[in-house]
């Protein structure tokens, strides 16, 4: 296999420091450098065995760049000498050695990853691949990205797919900034293709000034979502304002919105400001839209049509500049079939549809959701707390019918109730017995979930073997299979 880094043969004295035996203060070695690349090199000395503390300093002069002084760690020691490895080199000193290390390529007539002879004046090993290109300008640029690469993927072989997801998430959530700098501090969390494909669609419209209509079941996210739009967009530094048209009653919603003029209506003794001048250059989150009265919503749907918005008790139209957000759990195409939501407004907002998956539907997602609240709130209240195996089990068959929020509430739940450090799935109330209890499901859901969650426990007991399971569970393989479909297990 191929070396990810590229090294040169050199002969370079070099000062290293290390911890003295038995905690001595510093203790400093005179040696050479053999070789060395952008992340490490090879000292001709090998330190005395045991050295407990394997962080030293390196000090040596690189000719015509000047004075080094880093720190890095001890890799292993044999024969050859002793591999080093460079802590946080920064990016001006990884600059500077990638030109002393070109220097020294110049002589080099083989490839500095695969040791192939005779390459010197290809762009590109014909053994392992690697542009070797070294004197064009983004050589060095060119490099970083496939090594990276090339170290990702020779990592990757030991991740399972929790860490796969977390590596995807990461990326989402920490570098592409999904999530961040809301005031309410919270992540979007989740690796299905379903929420994936969530999260490409905030990052498209963000930037856009087209409405969207978030559409979910309870607790699938839609406010995080419209954060999480209002945050990636131009708009950021401008208000965000929500406002939930379910909670107020209409008379009184109208005014919020749409603010009044003093003496409008008995109690108006002075000018309000509504909610979508508030939101001037800004975003306004109109959520549960689908309880909106027919009246407020030809309000809604002029505002959309001309960005005008006239305060109650007066005649005259203010321009607002106020992108619109809004969020639904009812089925707005039944409710126009009703009669209860106007269409042209429907297809207004509709023009960017953001449908959130329930839970149930994200795969491992719900495992994955389950571990980062557990995390934070073991934090937050300074407990060590795990998931035991069958509380894993738990969490994986259940079809968590309250979505994101539910898993908030039972895993904050089992933080504080759990006696013992690992969480049982009786802590998270996912025992059968819990289920059989809860007033809100009727009989027919209830045994639908003991069903799913009694194959699946089935299946993996067996490893899928549909003759076993047909064993276990005393029915038919064609019932087996026909469970399977049903509940697509
Ligand atoms: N993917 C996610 N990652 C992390 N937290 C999430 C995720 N989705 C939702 N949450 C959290 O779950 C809770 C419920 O989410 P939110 O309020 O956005 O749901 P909703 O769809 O608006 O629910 P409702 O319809 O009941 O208003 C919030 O605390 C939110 O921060
Ligand atoms: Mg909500």
């Amino acid at each position: 296999m191929s070396r990810v880094d590229i090294r040169c043969s050199v002969d370079l004295p070099v000062n290293v420091l290390m911890h003295a035996e038995g905690g001595k203060g510093i203790a400093e070695a005179e040696t050479r450098f053999t070789s060395l690349s952008l992340n490490g090199g090879m000292l001709q000395f090998r330190p005395e065995d045991g050295l407990d503390n394997k962080i030293v300093g390196l000090r040596y002069d690189l000719p015509r760049y000047g004075e080094f002084e880093i720190l890095g760690e001890i890799l292993r020691s044999n024969d050859e000498g002793t591999a080093t490895r460079f802590y946080n080199l920064n990016r001006d000193a990884k600059l500077k050695l990638w030109d002393f290390i070109k220097d020294n390529l110049a002589d080099e007539l083989s490839c500095p990853y695969c040791g192939k002879e005779n390459t010197h004046k290809r762009r590109e090993c014909n053994e392992c691949g690697w542009n070797l290109n070294f004197y064009s300008q983004d050589y060095i640029i060119e490099h970083e990205k496939e090594s990276f690469l090339k170290r990702v993927a020779a990592k990757s072989e030991a991740f399972n797919l929790e860490d796969i997801y977390k590596v995807l998430n990461y990326v989402d959530v920490e570098i592409l900034k999904i999530g961040k700098n809301f005031d309410i501090n919270e992540e979007f969390v989740g690796s299905s293709e379903d929420i994936l494909n969530v999260f490409s669609m905030i990052r498209k419209v963000a930037p856009t000034d087209i409405p969207v209509l978030i559409t979910g079941e309870s607790g699938t996210g839609k406010e995080l979502t419209a954060m999480a739009i209002h945050e990636r967009s131009q708009r950021k530094h401008k208000p965000y304002v929500p406002i939930n048209c379910a909670a107020i009653p209409e008379n009184l919603l109208e005014a919020e919105l749409f603010g009044y003029e003093k003496g409008a209506f008995t109690g108006a003794h002075s000018d309000k400001v509504g909610k979508f001048e508030y939101a001037e250059g800004g975003t306004i989150f109109l959520d549960e839209i689908g309880e909106m009265s027919l009246k407020l919503q030809s309000k809604l749907l002029r505002f959309l049509e001309d960005k005008f918005v006239e305060r109650i008790g007066s005649t005259e139209k203010r321009k607002v500049d106020a992108r619109v957000i809004a969020a639904t759990n009812v089925n707005l195409k039944s409710a126009i079939a009703k009669g209860t939501f106007r269409k042209d407004l429907f297809y207004r907002l509709d023009v960017f549809n953001i449908a959130l998956p329930p839970v149930r539907d994200r795969g491992d997602d719900r495992v994955i959701l389950a571990r980062y609240f557990l995390n934070k709130f073991t934090k937050e209240m300074n407990l060590a707390r795990t998931f035991s195996s069958n509380a894993i089990e738990a969490i994986k068959s259940y079809d968590w019918p309250g979505n994101v929020r539910e898993i908030i509430n039972k895993v904050r739940r089992a933080v504080v109730m759990a006696k013992e450090t690992a969480i049982t799935p009786e802590d998270l109330e996912l025992n059968i017995s819990s289920i059989e209890v809860d007033a809100v499901q009727s009989l027919r859901e209830v045994r639908h979930t003991i069903e799913k969650q009694k194959l699946i426990e089935a299946m993996r007991h067996c490893n899928n073997n549909i003759s076993k399971v047909a064993r276990i569970l005393g029915i038919s393989r064609p019932s087996v299979y026909s469970l399977k479909k049903k509940y697509k297990v």
